[in-house]
């Protein structure tokens, strides 16, 4: 075991969640349906839990995974789909749901593709941003937190594909 410090609690977490779920629910009182598409792996807690916050409005879910690091902790500007949607996207507001943006290339390619299925609409809901490492600019609609340029793990996020259980976001101190 690591040496772990806590960033953001689970309280803190959880509390922000729900408001996140507030504002996505206002803003699509007048749909159908929304569409979330959870990025794997790092997404999946935050997908679960913020889901659970969507009031009055029907939610459907798909998942897909990318690959950009490999075991690494910085970025090799390599995205690749690693697996992909099970279902069409076309006419769906779509949310992609992510852990973190960090220099901006997974989501902007993402984004890129999932245009080309014709989706109604797409939004990106990410639970943190670290704005210092942006290399490529994205539209962000919601984020959960701003975080400083540091390493975070945990709920959902891993180091070499550990500690994604934890329940609060931490930071490695050795
Ligand atoms: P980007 O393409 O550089 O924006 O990187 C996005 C992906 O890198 C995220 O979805 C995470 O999986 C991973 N990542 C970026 N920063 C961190 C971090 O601090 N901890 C764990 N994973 C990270
Ligand atoms: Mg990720």
């Amino acid at each position: 075991m690591h040496n772990i410090r806590t960033l953001i609690s689970t309280e803190k977490l959880y509390a922000r969640i729900e408001e996140l779920g507030e504002a996505i629910s206002r803003d699509y009182k007048d749909k159908d349906e929304i569409h979330f598409i959870c990025v794997l792996k790092g997404g999946v807690m935050f997908m679960a839990d913020l889901s659970k916050t969507i009031k009055d409005i029907p939610l459907s879910m798909d998942f897909m995974a990318v690959s950009s690091y490999g075991n690494e902790t910085s970025s090799s500007g390599i995205v690749k789909i690693v697996k992909d949607l099970d279902e069409s996207i076309e006419g769906k507001d779509v949310i992609i749901v992510e852990d973190i943006v960090d220099s901006g290339r997974t989501l902007s390619y993402l984004v890129q593709i999932l245009k080309d299925r014709n989706p109604n609409s797409i939004k990106i809901c990410t639970l943190l941003d670290k704005p210092e490492r942006r290399i490529i600019d994205v539209d962000v609609d919601y984020v959960g937190f701003e975080i400083p340029d540091e390493f975070v793990l945990g709920y959902g996020l891993d180091y070499m594909q550990k500690y994604r259980n934890l329940p609060y976001i931490g930071i490695m101190e050795g």
